[in-house]
């Protein structure tokens, strides 16, 4: 498990306010964290199979099956990454490490085998339907891998530098590395704390979308929890988020489209 909090402290972690029911078999979700420090402590190659059937469990559209992995864990190979990872640390460091790939190749293949004209495979639909498949089963591997005490953190870092990482992972046309995976045993006394998340009001609207939108409760506690957390940047959320907009940030990101055109991921 990561963290201890019942379910009644981690709600309070995450709404700022007490829960309206005792829930404790939901209290391992609300528990989440990303980890970025790892003890040093490997994983059993036999959990990781666990938690990539784990993965393969998650619902697919069609069953299609859009998505792949390539695990990194060959030293040399994991230092080729790193860069392409923006050098974090986590990233060297990760017991295990993965990158999720939104992957229309393999059908291709599967409808050419088969008799079939895969043009259809560069409408935009086709790339939607991958990207969801990947992040069910990327999801559903960390809640595997946290219910087994192994923290995970997310690597968005990977679109960086698409054709880097399709020259390091060898990527044929058709895939694209949507996010990296980091997964490792937690490192004593450097599990964070829980995040707090927008109200589910904010979130959650009953039969149609509200007319208008009050963030304000939010900005209030995220920044709270971030000047307490003496976490870099604007406190207040919607400035924190708002910044991210900016192109600079975006850097080689802001040409993704063109790069999926290119290798053949929506075209229309
Ligand atoms: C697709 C995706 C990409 C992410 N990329 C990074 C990353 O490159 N580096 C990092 O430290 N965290 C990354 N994160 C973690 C988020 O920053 C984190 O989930 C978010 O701030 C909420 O915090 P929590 O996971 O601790 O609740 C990523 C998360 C997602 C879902």
């Amino acid at each position: 498990m990561i963290g201890q909090e019942s379910y009644a402290e981690a709600f309070r972690q995450r709404y700022g306010q007490d829960p309206s029911t005792e829930l404790e078999s939901v209290a391992p979700f609300l528990r989440h964290r990303s980890v970025r420090r790892y003890a040093d402590q490997p994983i059993n190659r036999s959990l990781i199979e666990g938690l990539v059937a784990a993965a393969q469990s998650a619902s697919t559209s069609s069953n299609l099956q859009l998505w792949s992995i390539v695990s990194v864990q060959d030293p040399d190979n994991r230092k080729r990454i790193l860069p392409l990872a923006a050098n974090q640390t986590q990233v060297a460091t990760a017991p295990w490490f993965f990158v999720f790939l939104a992957d229309t190749h393999r059908l291709a293949h599967a409808a050419e085998s088969a008799g079939f004209d895969p043009a259809n495979l560069d409408l935009a639909e086709f790339y939607t339907m991958a990207v969801v498949d990947a992040a069910l089963a990327a999801e559903r591997m960390v809640v595997t891998a946290e219910h087994h005490g192994i923290g995970a953190c997310y690597i968005g870092a990977m679109r960086d530098n698409p054709a880097g990482v399709t020259e390091a992972l060898n990527l044929p046309e058709g895939v694209f590395a949507l996010f990296g995976l980091c997964l490792g045993y937690p490192l004593e006394g450097r599990v964070g704390k829980i995040k707090p998340k927008l109200a589910q009001s904010e979130v959650w609207f009953e039969e149609t979308y509200p007319e208008s939108i009050d963030l304000s409760e939010y900005d209030a506690r995220a920044a709270a929890f971030n000047l307490d957390q003496k976490i870099q940047g604007p406190p207040a959320w919607s400035t924190k988020s708002g910044e991210r907009l900016n192109t600079e940030r975006i850097g080689a990101r802001a040409d993704q489209l063109e790069w999926l055109q290119s290798i053949g991921l929506i075209r229309r």
